[in-house]
C-alpha cells in the first residue's frame, strides 16, 4: 500500500468520526468556491451530505483495488452527466474537499497529507472525466 493511501485512510478515519460536520462543511466550501453549482443541488443537503460521505468512504476503502475503484468511479461519473455536471466542476469539488479536510482536521492535516489527497483526487477525477466525457468513453 502506498504512503498516499495510508495517509488518506488515517485522515478519513479521523474525519468520518464527525461525518455530519464533514457533509456540511463540504457544501459550504463548494458553494463558496463555485457558487454556480448551488442550483444543481436540492435545497436541503443533509441526505446529499450522507451519500457523499458514504461514497467517499467506499472510495477510500477501495484505493488499493484499482479495478473495483475504476468501475465504481466510472459509473458514478456517468450518473453525474445526468445531474448537469461538467468536467470543469471536478476541480472545484477537489478544492472543496481539501478545504473541508483542512478545516475539519486542523493541524492534524499536514501539507504531506494535502499533497497525498491532491494526487489521488486528481488521478481519480481525471479517470472519471475521461470515462464520462471522452468520445470513446
Ligand atoms: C469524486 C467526486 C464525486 C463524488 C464522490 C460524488 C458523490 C455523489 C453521490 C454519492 C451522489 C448521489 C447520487 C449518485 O450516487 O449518483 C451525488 C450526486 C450529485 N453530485 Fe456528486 N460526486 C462527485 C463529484 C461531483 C461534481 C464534480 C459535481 C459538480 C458540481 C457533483 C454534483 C452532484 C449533483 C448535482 C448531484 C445530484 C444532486 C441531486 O439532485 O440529488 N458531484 N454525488
Amino acid at each position: 500500500m502506498t504512503t498516499d493511501i495510508v495517509r488518506i485512510r488515517q485522515n478519513w478515519a479521523h474525519a468520518v468520526a464527525a461525518k455530519e460536520i464533514v457533509g456540511r462543511l463540504f457544501y459550504e466550501h463548494l458553494f463558496r468556491i463555485a457558487p454556480q453549482t448551488r442550483p444543481m443541488f436540492p435545497d436541503t443537503l443533509d441526505e446529499q451530505g450522507r451519500k457523499l460521505v458514504q461514497t467517499l468512504s467506499w472510495i477510500v476503502d477501495h484505493l488499493d483495488q484499482p479495478d473495483a475503484l475504476g468501475s465504481g468511479a466510472t459509473d458514478l461519473a456517468r450518473r453525474h452527466i445526468g445531474y448537469g455536471v461538467l468536467p470543469e466542476h471536478y476541480n472545484a469539488v477537489g478544492a472543496a474537499l481539501m478545504a473541508t479536510l483542512q478545516e475539519g482536521l486542523g493541524e492534524a492535516f499536514t501539507s504531506d497529507d494535502h499533497d497525498a489527497w491532491l494526487r489521488v483526487y486528481s488521478g481519480l477525477s481525471q479517470q472519471m472525466i475521461a470515462a464520462a466525457y471522452s468520445e470513446a468513453g
